[in-house]
């Protein structure tokens, strides 16, 4: 059945198609990086505003759990009867936010690091620099945790991000 809409889907791979040039690019002194860092930006605010007026499985509403739910999930996790759920799990939800809070606090700090108003100050730079290597380690869980839970639960979720399409849901899963 359907699960992720189409902005969903598609602001998924546009950000991938920006983050990881920008992140390329990062020593480059040409106005590309920063481009690409904007473009990153713009897809971060879409999908926020998509997360308020999106179908059921795009709302932050749906996949953002309390602290409580979301630890008692990962100790399912850890003794290997996580239940399955259609949208985000709430690890996964949670990732989603911390992924896109990164990628706009990055663009807001190169922003203001060639700004008049904060150019060249070095904590700012640090500040860049450190949230560019957060992303890589953020990203490398996430897709760790897509494997897993791929695996966990035999589908593959990499196509459901690109079909939008997930098996319908049995009797113990979280809809
Ligand atoms: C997805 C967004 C972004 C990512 C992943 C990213 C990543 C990076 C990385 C990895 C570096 C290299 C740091 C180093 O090793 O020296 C860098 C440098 C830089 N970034 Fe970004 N960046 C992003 C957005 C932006 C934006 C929007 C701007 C400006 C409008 C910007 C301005 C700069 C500048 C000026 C440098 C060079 C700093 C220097 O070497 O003096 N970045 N960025
Ligand atoms: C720069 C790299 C990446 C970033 C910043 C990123 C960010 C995100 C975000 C924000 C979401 C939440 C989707 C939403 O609700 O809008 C997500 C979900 C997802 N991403 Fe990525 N992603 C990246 C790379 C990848 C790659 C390379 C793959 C596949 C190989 C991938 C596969 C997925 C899948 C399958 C989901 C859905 C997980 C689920 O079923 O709950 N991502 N990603």
């Amino acid at each position: 059945m359907k699960v992720w809409d189409r902005p969903v889907r598609l602001l998924h791979w546009v950000l991938v198609l920006t983050v990881v040039p920008a992140w390329v690019t990062g020593g480059r002194t040409d106005s590309v990086h920063e481009w690409l860092g904007y473009a990153a930006a713009a897809v971060v605010a879409a999908r926020l505003v998509w997360g308020v007026l999106g179908s059921r499985y795009a709302r932050f509403r749906q996949f953002v759990r309390g602290p409580a739910w979301t630890l008692r999930y990962a100790s399912a996790v850890a003794a290997h009867r996580a239940p399955r759920y259609l949208g985000h799990n709430p690890l996964g939800g949670w990732m989603a936010v911390t992924l896109l809070a990164c990628v706009g606090c990055l663009s807001l700090s190169g922003f203001l690091y060639i700004s008049d108003w904060l150019w060249g100050y070095a904590w700012l730079y640090w500040t860049h620099f450190v949230l560019g290597w957060l992303l890589v380690a953020l990203v490398a869980l996430h897709l760790a945790g897509v494997a897993f839970s791929s695996w966990q639960h035999r589908e593959n979720l990499v196509r459901a991000m690109v079909t939008g399409k997930k098996a319908a849901p049995g009797e113990a899963d979280v809809v």
